[in-house]
């Protein structure tokens, strides 16, 4: 290994040391554009990394994540806007950015490793994985939802009366929108109790003492056309 040979490695940073002290201003610039393409490369890899495509390249395997995802109205919808798995799992701004990279080598391990083979090994940790990223989203307030929509920027008038009213007590009730909005653009985990969910919404209603009317005409059945969110 001629980089471990000390001889050589004195003989070249006698060079180098001698060029940094006879031409300051070229050493200088040496070391800047050194940094400038190193700091490109680095941001360089970053956006590589930041695309649907990337990701796919290993999500696609695990066949739900992908075709669920498909299905969403994230993915194609009316407007035409399109969500993309970045633009729900990475942070935009780029310190953030860099720490969710950073964090994703554990992902490289696992792939390595070869944690997840088959559709059963990702069903059986499919709400291991989930709740790690509700925790992330609940931590940050769903702020990589923010970046799209905003509660001062929603027309209530034109939303359902139930998200209205939701959205309206989201507030005062200290809630964030995954809170709410599980599984919005995947299937959701077997184990998980989506009932549960509403039940506690419920609790809270009834505390606060929300007209029940306002969503059940008929308070012996749920309002007309409920699934609560769609799949
Ligand atoms: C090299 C393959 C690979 C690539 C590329 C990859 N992932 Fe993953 N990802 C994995 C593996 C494997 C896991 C499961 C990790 C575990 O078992 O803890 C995972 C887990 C996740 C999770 C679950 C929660 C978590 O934080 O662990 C999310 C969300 C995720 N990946 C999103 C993404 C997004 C978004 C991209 C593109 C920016 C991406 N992945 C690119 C292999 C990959
Ligand atoms: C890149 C922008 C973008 C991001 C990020 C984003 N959304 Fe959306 N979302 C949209 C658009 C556009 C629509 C409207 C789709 C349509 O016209 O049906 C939408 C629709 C929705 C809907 C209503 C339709 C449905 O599928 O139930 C909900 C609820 C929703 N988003 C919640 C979220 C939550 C929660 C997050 C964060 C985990 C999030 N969104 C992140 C752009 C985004
Ligand atoms: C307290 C629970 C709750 C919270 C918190 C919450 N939502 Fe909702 N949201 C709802 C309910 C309920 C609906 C109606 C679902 C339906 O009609 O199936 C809804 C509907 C929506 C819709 C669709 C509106 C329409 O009329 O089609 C969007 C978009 C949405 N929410 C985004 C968000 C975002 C973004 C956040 C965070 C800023 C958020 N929600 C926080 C409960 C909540
Ligand atoms: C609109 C926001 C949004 C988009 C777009 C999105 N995800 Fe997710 N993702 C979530 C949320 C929220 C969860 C937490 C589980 C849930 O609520 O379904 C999640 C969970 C996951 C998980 C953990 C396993 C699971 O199903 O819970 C993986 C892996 C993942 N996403 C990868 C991806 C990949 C790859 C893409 C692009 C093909 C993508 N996501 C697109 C919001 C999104
Ligand atoms: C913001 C709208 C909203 C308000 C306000 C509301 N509910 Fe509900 N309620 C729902 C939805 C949506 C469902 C359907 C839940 C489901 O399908 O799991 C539901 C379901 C129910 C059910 C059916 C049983 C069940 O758990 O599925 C009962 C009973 C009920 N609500 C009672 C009440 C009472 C009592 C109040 C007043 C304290 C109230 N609701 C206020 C939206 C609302």
């Amino acid at each position: 290994m001629k980089w471990l040979n000390p001889i050589w490695a004195a003989s070249v940073w006698r060079h180098l040391h001698g060029f940094v002290l006879l031409y300051p201003a070229l050493g200088i610039i040496t070391i800047f554009l050194g940094g400038v393409a190193a700091w490109g490369a680095f941001n360089w890899s970053l956006e590589l990394t930041n695309t649907e495509k990337f990701c796919v390249s290993c999500h696609e395997m695990k066949t739900h994540i992908f075709s669920e995802y498909k299905k969403s109205s994230h993915y194609a919808n009316r407007t035409g806007v399109r969500a993309s798995c970045p633009d729900c799992h990475v942070p935009r701004d780029w310190g953030h950015k860099v720490v969710r990279k950073i964090a994703a080598t554990n992902e490289l391990f696992h792939w390595a490793a070869g944690s997840i083979r088959s559709d059963e090994d990702f069903k059986a940790k499919r709400m291991k994985l989930a709740q790690k990223v509700w925790a992330g989203m609940k931590a940050s307030d769903s702020r990589e939802c923010r970046n799209c929509h905003r509660n001062d920027f929603m027309a209530g008038g034109k939303q359902t009366k139930k998200a209205k009213i939701m959205h309206d007590l989201a507030g005062p009730w200290n809630m964030t929108c995954i809170e709410c909005h599980q599984g919005i653009t995947h299937s959701l985990p077997v184990e998980f109790d989506k009932e549960a969910v509403m039940d506690r919404l419920h609790d809270r209603m009834e505390k606060d003492k929300v007209n029940c009317r306002s969503c059940h005409e008929n308070l012996a059945r749920p309002p007309a056309g409920d699934g609560w969110d769609k799949d």
